[in-house]
C-alpha cells in the first residue's frame, strides 16, 4: 500500500464493538413518528397565530430582505446538502443502531428544507439567485461540498454532527430565531423554533458515536481530531477572512466546551491580519 494509500485508511474508523453506540433518545420508529406528530402540531399552532402580512414579508424592517438574503441561503443549501449526506449515512451505516438515528435525521433535515425553502420563496428571492447567493465567499458552500464528496457515515456523522452542528448549537438557532422576530420576520422566528429539538438529538446521538469510538480505540482520537481540523478549517469560511472573528470565536467556543473534555485541542486557524478588527 502506498504511503497515501496508508493515510487514508488509517483515518477510517471502525467501531469493533457497535454495541458501545446506543441512540442517547431511544427512539423507535413508533416513538419517532407520535414526536414528530406532536413537534409538528406545536409547529402549526405557531404558524397559525402569525398574521397573514407576516407570511407575505410585510411587517420586516426597510432593508431587511436585503440583508437578510445571505442568511437565507446560508439555511436552505445546508439543510437540502443535510438530506444528500445523512441519506448517505443511512445506505453506508455499518450497523443498525446508527442507521436508525440517521433515517430519523434525514426525515427531520427533509422538513427542515421545506421550510427555509418557504421562507426563500416568500421572501420573493427569484430561485436562480440563490445557489450564486450561496456560492459567494464567506458562506458555508465549501464546508458543505466537502461532507457530499464523502462516503463514510462515522466520518460524516463527526464533521457534519458533531462539529458542524455542534459548534452552530442549538444556541445559535435561538440567536437566529430572536433576530429574526426583532426584524419583523416572524416566519424565520418560528421556523428557527421548530428546529432546535431536531438539531439538538442531531448533536446528541454524534456525540454519543464520538464517545463510542473513542472507548473502542483511544486512537481514534487522533483521526476524529484531524476530522476536526478539517472541517472547522472549511466552515471558518464563515468568518469572512477575520472581519467576523469574534462572531466565530463564540461559534466553536460552545463545540470546544463539548470536544475539550473528550480530549480534542482547538483547531489553530489564522485570519489575514488585514481583515482584523
Ligand atoms: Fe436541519
Ligand atoms: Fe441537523
Amino acid at each position: 500500500m502506498s504511503a497515501e494509500g496508508k493515510a487514508m485508511a488509517a483515518r477510517r474508523i471502525v467501531l469493533r464493538d457497535p454495541s458501545r453506540f446506543k441512540d442517547p433518545h431511544g427512539l423507535s420508529w413508533e416513538k419517532y413518528i407520535a414526536m414528530q406528530a406532536r413537534e409538528r402540531e406545536r409547529y402549526l399552532a405557531e404558524r397559525a397565530k402569525l398574521p397573514p402580512e407576516a407570511l407575505e414579508y410585510k411587517l420586516v424592517e426597510p432593508g431587511y430582505l436585503e440583508r437578510a438574503r445571505e442568511q437565507f441561503v446560508n439555511n436552505y443549501f445546508p439543510e437540502l446538502c443535510a438530506t444528500r449526506y445523512i441519506a448517505t449515512c443511512v445506505c453506508n451505516a455499518p450497523f443498525e443502531e446508527l442507521k436508525r438515528c440517521a433515517m430519523f435525521q434525514l426525515l427531520d433535515e427533509q422538513r427542515h428544507t421545506e421550510m427555509d425553502r418557504e421562507v426563500l420563496e416568500r421572501a420573493g428571492i427569484p430561485e436562480e439567485e440563490w445557489l450564486p447567493l450561496w456560492q459567494q465567499p464567506g458562506t458555508t458552500y465549501r464546508f458543505f461540498q466537502h461532507l457530499l464528496s464523502l462516503d463514510e457515515p462515522i466520518e460524516i456523522i463527526v464533521k457534519a454532527n458533531f462539529v458542524g452542528e455542534g459548534a452552530a448549537g442549538p444556541a445559535s438557532f435561538k440567536v437566529l430565531a430572536d433576530g429574526a422576530r426583532a426584524r419583523g420576520d416572524l416566519l424565520s422566528a418560528v421556523n428557527h423554533e421548530a428546529r432546535i429539538r431536531d438539531e439538538t438529538r442531531h448533536i446528541t446521538y454524534a456525540q454519543a458515536l464520538v464517545r463510542a469510538c473513542l472507548e473502542d480505540d483511544p486512537a481514534n482520537l487522533a483521526v476524529i481530531q484531524e476530522w476536526q481540523n478539517e472541517a472547522l478549517t472549511l466552515f471558518s469560511d464563515v468568518a469572512k477572512g477575520g472581519v467576523r472573528q469574534q462572531w466565530w470565536e463564540g461559534f466553536v467556543g460552545s463545540y470546544y466546551k463539548i470536544a475539550g473534555p473528550m480530549g480534542l485541542q482547538p483547531t489553530p486557524i489564522s485570519f489575514p491580519q488585514a481583515a482584523r478588527r
